[in-house]
């Protein structure tokens, strides 16, 4: 059984209109209509999303309005901002937007209004973070805390790590550094200098039963009563989950547990008490301010009209570009460089969330769903794939995000900066023809077979399509609202798709075959194909050699 999406009278206009728009080219569109650079864009509180260099006109821009309608859209987001069960398969809400709601408000969740325990749990956090950064807590031998690690993977490490990291520029708490890894080479490099006396653990874990992370936990608790004794655990171990009976377990006081609750997707999860890295080095009011900063966004997704909407006009253009002009992947390149580790937060939000070839109903679909995703932070990426996006065989939509006030006390680099960015989107679009190749070459001397032959090497196709994004600044309240930006646009996707945003059953057999190879590295019969088998040979036998 495959879905009707693509015979519906919505998408087979878009078809329509694509092959059409498919010969123009976006400078055109300018020349057209004059007051396109104006009208094809949104804000919010100064955040401007600029989609005039899309190969989109007017009628285009309606027609996939048409779309989100049919697809009914509005009803969607009413549901998810009413705490309906979206998530099928797992009889699950999508309740992150409670998680940043404000305090007193009423959000409900499966029919229950979640907030005063959102809330409580927030307090929890604020009064730790603020004893930790304080110094009033204390570990075993009296002495503060100066370190804290996050181990955690997936949500459980992405989100924290990406905003530690943005907002590192306003840090003034204790050190903190993320475990995510079971190569023992992250954990390890860290033990081999860290003070257990001055050192908290933070086991961030939904389930808490994540093979990695358990297994870094694990490790860390070992070092620790190595080093101090079991009855040092309470000091320096928290736990940051769902699941009380599995931190009771591993020896964690219960006391020490920041709730969440499974109303939450790991990979939305930052903003519940996954994000108590995140409090720890920045404090409670910056937390605040990136939840707020979300709010808004949320408010603004709920109320404001598809056609001035911020993450409805992400996700339909990317609709646009994928399903209907067969762009090739997604690429977004932030000109920020603590934004670095925003990609691999993306990744998991839109690749965990919409990675699925099955409808909502369990139909196949016959379209492209999620698109693969990458970058890296402008300038840098200027300098590695950048040719690829003007002059490689497949044209990559670009997000470029821009915030408008740079690193205090460098001008003169926040200008450069800028002026890349602004001139790359302008390149894509732009390209440069053979004669406009042809007479700079002449400009410059050459003629005959010389320029000529240099011509093609140096041609630029052009009309290749980018948004921009413009933030006022980069802090916490902007971040927040940025990263709620591009949750919802996953969103939006996945309702035009039809998909399920909220499971990831396709992490889970992987997982099961990893316990299938450690039975076969037991000396057991796990079943394993014979390319499997002889890959274990090898690498039991270089361990042998070793050994
Ligand atoms: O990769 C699968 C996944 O379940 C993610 O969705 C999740 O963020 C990650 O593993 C970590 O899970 P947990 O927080 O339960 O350890």
């Amino acid at each position: 059984m495959t879905t009707a999406l693509i015979q519906t009278p919505a998408w087979r206009r878009l078809q329509n209109h694509a092959q059409a728009m498919k010969g123009r080219r976006i400078t055109d569109l300018f020349d057209n209509d004059p007051k396109r650079a104006a009208d094809f864009s949104a804000s919010l509180e100064g955040i401007r999303l600029d989609y005039s260099k899309q190969l989109i006109d007017r009628e285009g821009l309606g027609f996939l309005m048409a779309l989100a309608r049919q697809q009914d859209l509005p009803g969607w987001i009413q549901r998810m901002a009413a705490g309906e069960t979206l998530n099928a398969t797992e009889g699950r809400a999508a309740g992150h937007m409670a998680l940043r709601g404000a305090a007193g408000s009423r959000m409900e969740v499966q029919g229950a209004d979640v907030m005063p325990a959102v809330h409580a749990v927030r307090q929890r956090m604020n009064a730790f973070a603020e004893r930790v950064r304080s110094g009033q807590w204390r570990g075993y031998s009296g002495q503060t805390i100066q370190d804290v690690v996050n181990i955690g993977i997936g949500g459980s490490d992405y989100g924290p790590r990406m905003v530690r990291e943005a907002l590192r520029d306003e840090a003034d708490g204790p050190r903190i550094h993320f475990v995510s890894n079971v190569d023992g080479a992250q954990i390890g490099g860290l033990l081999r200098w860290l003070d257990p006396a001055r050192t908290l653990w933070i086991v961030t874990s939904k389930t808490f039963t994540t093979q990695e992370t358990m297994t870094n936990a694990h490790t860390a608790r070992r070092w620790l009563v190595q080093h101090a004794g079991e009855e040092a655990i309470s000091r320096h171990f928290v736990a940051v989950s769902t699941n009380r009976a599995e931190i009771e377990r591993f020896g964690i006081d219960p006391a020490n547990m920041f709730e969440f609750w499974d109303w939450v997707g790991g990979r939305y999860s930052l903003w519940s008490a996954v994000g108590l890295a995140i409090l720890l080095s920045v404090g409670p009011a910056r937390f605040d301010a990136l939840l707020e900063g979300a709010r808004a966004m949320d408010q603004h997704f709920v109320s404001a009209p598809l056609e001035r909407n911020l993450p409805v006009l992400l996700a339909l253009i990317a609709i646009w570009n994928f399903n209907f002009l067969d762009y090739g992947t997604q690429v977004v390149v932030p000109y920020a460089q603590r934004l670095d580790k925003f990609i691999g937060w993306l990744q998991q939000l839109e690749l965990e969330s919409n990675g699925k070839t099955v409808t909502r109903d369990g139909a196949r679909v016959n379209y492209r769903t999620s698109v693969e995703l990458w970058g890296d932070v402008g300038s840098n990426a200027q300098h590695a794939f950048f040719q690829t996006l003007h002059q490689g065989p497949r044209v990559h939509p670009v997000d470029f995000i821009l915030p408008m006030q740079g690193a205090p006390g460098l001008d003169e680099h926040h200008r450069i900066l800028v002026a890349n960015c602004l001139a790359q989107s302008a390149a894509l679009m732009r390209g440069k023809t053979p004669a406009q190749v042809h007479e700079e070459l002449h400009g410059k001397g050459l003629s005959g077979e010389a320029l000529e032959s240099a011509v093609p090497h140096r041609v630029f196709s052009g009309n290749r399509p980018s948004n921009t994004l413009l933030l006022p600044r980069l802090d916490a309240w902007h971040l927040g609202a940025l990263l709620a930006l591009y949750e919802h646009r996953t969103f939006v996707e996945s309702v035009i798709w039809e998909i399920n945003a909220f499971d990831q059953w396709g992490v889970e057999l992987g997982k099961q075959l990893a316990q299938d190879v450690l039975k076969a590295m037991d000396g057991k019969d796990a079943g394993l194909d014979p390319s499997t088998i002889a890959l274990l040979e090898q690498v039991r036998r270089s361990t042998q050699g070793q050994a």
